[in-house]
């Protein structure tokens, strides 16, 4: 059987576990070659040989470590296809009690890491003239939002921004770039430690009646990073089980 992404080299970083664990099994079980970069180094090595992917410890805000990741796919693969820049950290803090590095650390992991990855990725992907590149945003930011969340939002609006200007420019060499905005996903980081009272309430809230996983939003990300989605740039799409509606 072909898979959709045959042959393809997909870098993924925050892909040890949760929604980027998700995204590197499905990728794999589509076909592609996996590079994991992210910090959890026992999840990270433990899923990579579970998929016959390549594991890297990596800070995706790290300007040398961004461009170390995708030097080491290629040093592996000899090429770079897709990029998937899903590392991202969830602090809930009220503004006023927000320091600066706080603030600078949610921008520099969640926005920073998605300038850098995205840097570094395109220089191979123009040479090849091919290159998949998937952000992950969040509801939470470009549409909804709620106090404690102030350098989340702001670090997620800022990824939808950064990804119709990217959109833009390599629209011209082959690379298409966008991004996924999941609701409530139940994952190791973000939602799993929380009460099942919060998570019955959430899942009322949700019109298709359950919370996500990271399956649904590997999906979405299986076709924004197929050739089949040649023609789709500069967007995003919501998977949320139709909580916005
Ligand atoms: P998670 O915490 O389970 O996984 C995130 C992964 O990113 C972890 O393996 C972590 O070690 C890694 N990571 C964190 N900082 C890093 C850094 N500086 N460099 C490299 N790797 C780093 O979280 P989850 O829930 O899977 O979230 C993944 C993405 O999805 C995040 O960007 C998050 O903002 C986004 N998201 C999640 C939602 C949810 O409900 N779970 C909802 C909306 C967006």
């Amino acid at each position: 059987m072909t898979g959709r992404l045959d042959g393809r080299v997909a870098l993924i970083i925050g892909g040890a576990r949760g929604i980027g664990g998700g995204i590197a099994t499905r990728f794999a079980a589509e076909g592609a070659r996996i590079v994991i970069a992210d910090l959890e180094d026992a999840d990270g090595m433990a899923l990579a040989a579970k998929l016959g992917a390549s594991y890297h410890h990596a800070d995706v805000s790290d300007p040398a470590q961004a461009e170390a990741i995708v030097a080491a796919a290629l040093d592996l693969h000899g090429r770079l296809d897709i990029l998937v820049q899903n590392a991202g950290i969830y602090p809930w803090t009220l503004i006023e009690d927000t320091s600066p590095e706080e603030w600078n650390r949610v921008l520099g992991v969640n926005l920073g890491g998605c300038f850098l990855a995205t840097k570094a990725a395109v220089k191979p992907m123009k040479a090849q003239g091919y290159g998949r590149i998937v952000l992950t945003s969040s509801i939470t930011g470009p549409r909804v939002t709620s106090p404690g969340h102030g350098h989340y939002s702001a670090s997620k609006a800022g990824i939808n921004g950064f990804i119709r200007a990217a959109a833009l420019e390599f629209a011209g060499c082959g690379i298409t770039v966008n991004g996924i905005e999941p609701g409530n996903i139940l994952t190791e980081g973000m939602q799993a430690h929380r009460s099942a009272a919060f998570i019955r309430d959430m899942e009322s809230a949700i019109p298709v009646g359950r919370m996500g996983t990271p399956k649904d939003i590997a999906a979405a990300a299986t076709y924004l990073a197929s050739e089949e989605a040649a023609f789709v740039t500069g967007t995003t799409i919501v998977v949320d089980g139709g909580q916005l509606l």
